[in-house]
């Protein structure tokens, strides 16, 4: 039995489930080149079924996600949905009456789900399935938080947990909190959209000149830049109350968006964005600790766009009831495909755990590779060995250099975790500058991440054994004594976002433990591999047209060594 999972709004995608498990997901943007892709995921469609060779007639089940009014009408009216797309990455230059568009959007986000969006939605999503060649397979409707939930609970290595969702909102709400025991994922409480610590996230994102549902990292980031202020001094202190878990907020969207305005007219913006993250952790932690604390379950996994935010993750982490955590890796809604297939296989065959894995893309064997590449002016390959490239590449890492390292399966989520990666030295202040200001084209204060050996991160990081992250999801501070060696790949506080690298990508790991024979310390500099603004690279061209643009000397792909000559 095969479902298919589709998201078709902001970062859609899709993805496939077989009787073997999660057998394929990817995101469009990778396809389109735009990141954040909101069209309805046809190529992601095409290539999981190429993926497993089937075709669309061998799908009995697909999935979608999020019927609320708001989607429902973008489906009726793609071009609005296109407009906003543009809007909201400022594509087009500030319009006219800015402030009453964001109202408009606020307003009409929070109506939530009205009788016909279910099946208006439904008779859409078929008739573009139709197009592609289905034939007739059995539409299931995930509702938002339930597909966030099925996320966290089935692919996290815990058989009862207590799952916590946060996000802006969806299907009229901004989180929930459910329990995962006996095989059964039980919703416990629902916040309803009005509640949003996502909206007010994004809201101070917007004010700070920085692009919605995108940039909320860079707020984090900059938050860090701010001298800091005690909580009573916090000016949105008085935004949210959290009692329990019961989150109220003071005022409706649209009011607050105009109450942040004038907060953060009068405070230079990294002080503001310090006053957003404040009171998100706090806020945070004073929700989490409370669910914690009312049905006794300290193994927590957490899915929705909210705990995306590594530095208020930490603090949940901190938490003393915490036993074990768990971070969907793709946290946002681009993990709605795969959610929506993960509950919809729940309801029909009670399948609730899977050995989850990132690398659930596309890969190219080196033929392939070798085919992309052997047209290409100025490009030279030479064929190594799996063994040859990892000890390679990390001699040139040793040596300063950055390489490109493109090997396998293409990461679902976020964050490159070693297959389409950039690796650099993690102790080196002037290859973090190059790679910022010539080949990233990044803000300043925004930090790289490491990636470790597993056995590296009880020595580096303030590391209290409650998990191992393979995905990026968490911030450690540093210990002291190795600041030097993650100069780097540490934030301005002495944070780290680490990849914990251990079997799950052999390749990887290889190179991390020729790292450490040559430099005494696992560790690497990892990037994702795309120019800023652009998604991830998904394909051996994709790479190639990366390495000229950035004049990049040095690259490992699928077994061969390629050097650019113009490469610097
Ligand atoms: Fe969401």
């Amino acid at each position: 039995m095969y479902v298919l999972g589709v998201w078709d709004g902001h970062d859609s995608g899709a993805a496939l489930i077989g009787d073997k498990g999660i057998v394929f997901a990817a995101n469009e943007e990778r396809f389109t080149k735009r990141k954040l892709e909101i069209e309805f995921p046809y190529n992601s469609i095409r290539a999981a079924l190429a993926h497993e060779g089937i075709k669309p007639s061998d799908v009995e089940h697909v999935a979608f996600t999020t019927t609320e009014f708001t989607k429902t009408l973008e489906r009726v009216f793609p071009p609005m949905k296109e407009q906003y797309y543009q809007f909201r990455r400022r594509k087009m230059l500030k319009p006219a009456f800015e402030n009453a568009r964001h109202n408009l959007k606020y307003g009409l986000t929070g109506i939530g789900i009205l009788p016909m969006c279910g099946s208006i939605s439904k008779s859409i999503v078929a008739k573009r399935l139709r197009g592609m060649g289905f034939a007739n397979p059995k539409i299931h409707i995930v509702e938002h938080h339930a597909a966030h939930a099925a996320c966290a609970a089935f692919t996290s290595p815990f058989k009862r947990s207590l799952v916590i969702t946060l996000d802006g909102l969806g299907d009229g709400l901004s989180g929930s909190i459910s329990t995962f025991e006996n095989g059964k994922l039980e919703r416990q409480i629902a916040i309803p959209a009005r509640h949003s610590l996502g909206i007010m996230f994004e809201q101070v994102t917007n004010i700070v000149g920085m692009r919605e549902l995108e940039d909320e990292g860079k707020v984090m980031a900059m938050a860090d830049y701010s001298y800091p202020f005690k909580y009573e001094d916090n000016k949105l202190k008085d935004l949210f109350k959290i009692d329990g878990t019961k989150i109220s907020a003071k005022y409706s969207a649209v009011k607050q968006f105009a109450r942040l305005q004038k907060i953060a007219w009068q405070i230079p913006r990294e002080q503001f964005a310090y006053m957003a993250q404040q009171l998100l952790e706090d806020a945070l932690v004073k929700f989490v600790g409370g669910a914690v604390d009312r049905y006794s379950i300290g193994d927590v996994v957490l899915a929705g766009g909210l705990f995306s935010n590594v530095k208020a993750n930490m603090k949940i982490r901190m938490l003393d009831g915490i036993r074990h955590w768990y971070v969907f890796p793709h946290m946002g809604d681009g993990g709605m495909a795969l959610g929506a297939a993960l509950h919809a296989k729940y309801v029909l065959d009670g399948t609730n755990s899977y050995d989850f894995g990132a690398y659930l893309g596309d890969g190219y064997s080196t033929e392939q590779t070798e085919h992309a590449l052997k047209k290409e002016a100025g490009i030279s390959c030479q064929r190594e060995s799996t063994a040859e490239q990892a000890s390679h590449a990390s001699e040139l890492i040793s040596n300063g250099n950055y390489v490109f390292w493109f090997q396998g399966r293409m990461e679902y989520g976020p964050r490159a975790l070693g297959d389409r990666s950039i690796l650099a030295p993690a102790d080196s202040e002037a290859v973090k500058d190059r790679l910022n200001l010539y080949v990233k084209r990044r803000e300043w204060y925004q930090p790289f991440a490491p990636s470790m050996l597993d056995s590296e991160a009880e020595h580096m990081l303030e590391f209290d054994g409650k998990g191992h992250d393979k995905f990026m999801t968490m911030s450690y501070m540093v210990k002291n004594s190795h600041r030097k060696n993650a100069a780097s790949v540490m934030h301005v506080d002495g944070s780290a976002r680490p990849q914990m690298v251990g079997r799950e990508n052999p390749m990887y790991e290889g190179l991390l433990r020729h790292l450490k024979k040559r430099t005494g310390i696992g560790i690497v500099l990892n990037t994702s591999f795309n120019i800023h603004g652009m998604p991830i690279v998904m394909s051996p061209a994709d790479a190639v047209d990366t390495m000229r643009k950035t004049k990049t000397k040095y690259m490992f792909i699928n077994g061969l060594f390629v050097t650019n000559k113009d490469g610097a």
